[in-house]
């Protein structure tokens, strides 16, 4: 595959290719997508929108430590949504779990809802990122924890990368974070040797930035600098 028909593929999994993408995926981001949920700290009950989870490889190791989540995962792939349905058909319980085909800049979730929002590998594509990170804020419920989870810049230098995908630091997308109007961001950075999208082992470095909605408007500080 050419690097701009792997990138689209990462962008949005589709036809032939795109299964294979899929579960590659699966592979390659399990310490990630594991670390973010770490980071996630999600408690008995809470109501979970995980944007993009591909076909969801994780679903079962989460359930398995939190069985009594209530989670949506939305990726705007069709493909990776009925493979994620396939996959989970009887795990977890019944109504506990269901895969949504959408954008979040435009699905219809209902504002205020969720107690926690994770993307793992998800925000390189956001654009504008404000806009996103605006609507992420709006969907999480007051005292609500968000975390993005993806590689560093420093660590995205192969050529598939060039083709729209935002790179960040961490520093950089916390202060986006922030001026959006999430509280108590944090960025945190840890070394990982995985696979990379070209199936090479590698060093990369995983950066999980997290960030809460104000628990009331008292302490909304969207727009202030
Ligand atoms: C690079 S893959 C990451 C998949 C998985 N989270 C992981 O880390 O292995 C990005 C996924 O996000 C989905 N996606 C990209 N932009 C999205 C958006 N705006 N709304 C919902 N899903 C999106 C894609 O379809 C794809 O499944």
């Amino acid at each position: 595959m050419r690097p701009s028909e792997l990138a689209a593929q990462l962008r949005c999994p589709h036809d032939q290719d795109g299964h294979e993408v899929g579960e590659r995926m699966n592979e390659h981001n399990a310490p990630v997508i594991e670390a973010a949920y770490q980071a996630l700290r999600c408690r008995a009950g809470d109501r979970v929108l995980e944007i993009g989870p591909g076909s969801a490889g994780h679903l079962d190791h989460l359930f398995g430590l939190q069985p009594d989540l209530d989670y949506t995962g939305l990726d705007c792939s069709s493909l990776m949504v009925r493979q994620a349905q396939r996959a989970h058909r009887d795990i977890p319980p019944p109504g506990r779990a269901r895969f949504v085909v959408g954008d979040v800049m435009s699905a219809p979730l209902a504002e205020g809802a969720l107690e926690r929002i994770v993307a793992v590998n998800v925000v390189y594509f956001w654009s504008p990122l404000d806009a996103a990170l605006n609507r992420l804020l709006a969907l999480l419920a007051p005292g609500g924890r968000c975390c993005l989870a993806l590689r560093s810049r420093r660590c995205m230098t192969l050529p598939v990368f060039e083709h729209g995908f935002a790179l960040f630091d961490g520093p950089d997308l916390a202060v986006d974070m922030r001026r959006a109007g999430f509280c108590d961001v944090t960025v945190e950075s840890r070394r990982e040797s995985s696979v990379n999208v070209l199936g090479e082992n590698m060093e990369k470095e995983m950066l999980l930035v997290c960030g809460e909605r104000p628990a009331s408007s008292m302490t909304d500080t969207r727009h202030t600098p």
